[in-house]
């Protein structure tokens, strides 16, 4: 058992991160979407503890984390127009892509498939981790296999800080979900995750993208997208329409707007007052936390609209949902 430890991510504590990457350890990074768990990745044996430490399934495979867009040819063995023309629009920041592997790259990272997920994150510290460790970095989110992912740091100390050695410390999240991940060997591309680039904004730069179903009954084209994921310990209910919960007496909900009913709730989180879809998603990770530490016996949740990061909220309250 190790006791983790949160650092302020200073240049002393980035450069403390690159040598334990370096050394094939196991180091809690903030990004702008949520906090990752990275692993040089191509040291095989790293990227194994983090799965242990996730307890994640080896079929669900990582994103890997590149300084800069002039590293991909490390990792991907082809990078087709389209993929120029997204990273050129959204790198750094919340854009996973999917492209063709280069076959130094360890299968243990991408669970043996012939494509490697790929992202330039948009954060100070995870820049300059990358830059300072000069490998790229395997990371998923810093949680639990299937449970809510972490904002802040403390969420990670909390999941995972007895199997971590360094949590770095950059703030909360600015956006706060997932990436959005986009298959670039197919065509027209298809987007397997929904996250935090706006599935409008992809279609802008590249025209028409096949969407995933948010939940179909068929297998998933992305492994780790399984039905019941991003789920808290407390059972979550979608509540549709204004119906309201009957007979429960600790409920929470988890809702865009003030809610007209809120004294049927024990606590009530509003994602964003003003209705703003960015704030929201901004807000979603650490108001289910927080109603996950409250001792409800359910939390209900109100659906978004599905627009923008709305969809990716939706996305990640109807998984939540699943049993
Ligand atoms: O915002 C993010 O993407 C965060 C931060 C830390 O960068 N990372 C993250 O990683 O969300 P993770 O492991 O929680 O989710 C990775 C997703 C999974 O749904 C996985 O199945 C998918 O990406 N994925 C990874 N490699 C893939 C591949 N080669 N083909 C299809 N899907 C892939
Ligand atoms: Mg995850």
């Amino acid at each position: 058992m190790i006791a983790g430890v949160i650092r302020e991510a200073t240049a002393e504590a980035i450069a403390e991160a690159a040598r334990l990457v370096r050394e094939g350890k196991p180091v809690a990074f903030p990004t702008e979407t949520v906090y990752g768990l990275g692993a040089d990745a191509f040291n095989e044996r790293a990227v194994a503890k983090i799965f242990e430490v996730k307890r994640r399934p080896f079929f669900d495979p990582l994103i890997v984390h590149l300084s800069s867009e002039g590293e991909l040819p490390r990792v991907a063995k082809e990078v087709p127009p389209k993929a120029r023309r997204l990273a050129a629009a959204f790198w750094p920041g919340p854009l996973t892509m999917v492209l063709p592997k280069r076959p130094e790259l360890p299968a243990i990272v991408t669970a043996g498939l012939e494509t490697v997920a790929v992202r330039v994150p948009d954060h100070p510290a995870a820049l300059a981790l990358l830059f300072a460790c000069e490998t790229p970095i395997a990371a998923p989110s810093a949680n639990r296999f299937g449970r809510a992912s972490p904002t802040r740091a403390e969420h990670v100390l909390s999941q995972l800080g007895e199997d971590v050695e360094l949590i770095l410390d950059g703030g909360p999240c600015r956006v706060g979900v997932e990436s959005t991940v986009v298959s670039l060997v197919q065509n027209p591309p298809a987007v397997l995750r929904l996250g935090g680039t706006p599935v409008e904004e992809i279609t802008r730069i590249v025209g028409e993208v096949a969407v995933a179903p948010s939940l179909g009954g068929r297998a998933p084209l992305s492994p780790g997208q399984l039905p019941k994921h991003y789920a808290p310990r407390t059972p979550l209910r979608l509540l549709l329409g204004r119906a309201a919960p009957a007979n429960v007496k600790r409920a929470g909900l988890i809702t865009l707007l003030p809610p007209p009913d809120a004294q049927r709730f024990e606590r009530v989180e509003v994602l964003s007052p003003s209705g703003d879809l960015r704030a929201a998603a901004a807000n979603f990770f650490a108001a289910m936390h927080r109603l996950d530490e409250a001792g409800l016996e359910v939390i209900y949740a109100r659906l978004l609209p599905e627009e923008g990061l709305g969809r990716a909220v939706n996305d990640r309250l109807r998984r939540a949902a699943r049993h």
